[in-house]
């Protein structure tokens, strides 16, 4: 018998995938879910084949220059890859995978929750009822924004626009959209393109990000790119934290230059700017978009294939390098 490719998995895996990973591989887990550091993942991927990796363990080019030669492939649980530097893991024939597709159906409809959320004042309206402050139904309480009729702005039109852009029509918004590239016509499906964040903006009362964060979108929502905005318009990001400057969005919140936001991501996640918390008119979630018990699988289930393709000598279908 052939020997087992040795995986070290960073993080505990929903059980249906573990199970897998036990079958297949010699899998070294982690049950506790410890967040390991770079000594830790330079222990655990000694005589290693490969690493099982997750979207907050990060990959930087000092410890990707220091893994074993052994460790051949680098398979992350996340469709984003910002945490791993794929010119660093190039430049040691290492071969990085993602998991596309299977999470953007969930990640789309989180977004749809936060869209509604942020505009309806969810937030503070379930406040109100659990901290027994609700004095009954008031033709003026907790009035927020309706969606139909206007214009959604989705910056990165990817698999996981696309699948907004699908939802936010149901709801009565026109879609317009800012990509790198313009979608064919059966792909736009009448979404407007704007080649610039500048054209963009000043159109769409609500914003949503879906593009990969790069040193060239970081903090691309700020306080120049704010001002574009109409007065009262709504921010949802369930994409990266960086891609927001933390500082411009609360002052626009606080101030009331915007309306709300709906936050899935942070920079620095799990330490969020403090600033947030303050704030009633932001709904805040912690990192949930692929948070589906089928994503979660389909996401373990794809990082195998991948890592079985790679030991069997057959194409990588989600190779990034
Ligand atoms: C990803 O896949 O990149 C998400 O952030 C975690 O699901």
């Amino acid at each position: 018998m052939t020997k087992r490719p040795t995986i070290l998995v960073t993080r505990r895996l929903p059980e249906a995938v573990e199970a897998r990973l036990r079958r297949d591989f010699e899998a070294r887990l982690n049950p506790d879910d410890r967040d390991l550091g770079e000594e830790d993942i330079l222990a655990g991927a000694r005589g290693a084949d490969g690493i099982l990796t997750s979207a907050i363990d990060r990959m930087p080019a000092s410890l990707i220059r220091r893994l074993p030669d052994s460790v051949k492939i680098i398979a992350t649980f996340s469709v984003g890859f910002d945490h791993i530097d794929l010119e660093a893991a190039r430049a040691r024939g290492i071969t990085v995978t993602n998991t596309p597709d299977v999470l953007t159906d969930a990640t789309a409809d989180l977004t749809i929750l936060l869209l509604l959320a942020a505009s309806r004042r969810a937030a503070e309206g379930e406040r109100l009822v659990r901290e027994r402050r609700w004095i009954g139904w008031r033709p003026t309480q907790l009035l927020g924004l309706g969606l139909q009729g206007k214009n959604l702005g989705i910056v990165g039109m990817g698999r996981i626009g696309l699948a907004v852009a699908r939802r936010a029509r149901a709801f009565g918004l026109s879609v317009h959209y800012h990509n790198r590239r313009r979608l064919p016509p059966e792909k736009e499906e009448g979404a407007v393109y704007h080649e610039t964040l500048e054209t963009l903006l000043p159109l769409c009362p609500f914003v949503t990000l879906h593009c990969p964060l790069t040193p060239e979108t970081r903090h691309m929502i700020n306080r120049a790119t704010i001002e574009l905005m109409p007065p009262e318009a709504v921010l949802v990001n369930t994409a990266r934290g960086g891609l927001v400057d933390d500082e411009a969005l609360i002052e626009a919140l606080r101030s009331g230059r915007l309306f709300a936001a709906g936050l899935d991501v942070f920079e620095g996640e799990p330490n969020l700017h403090p600033g947030y918390l303050e704030l009633d008119n932001v709904f805040l979630l912690p990192h949930l978009g692929s948070a589906t018990r089928d994503a979660r699988n389909a996401m373990g289930f794809r990082c195998l294939y991948n890592l079985d393709c790679f030991f069997a000598g057959r194409p990588v279908p989600d190779a990034l390098t």
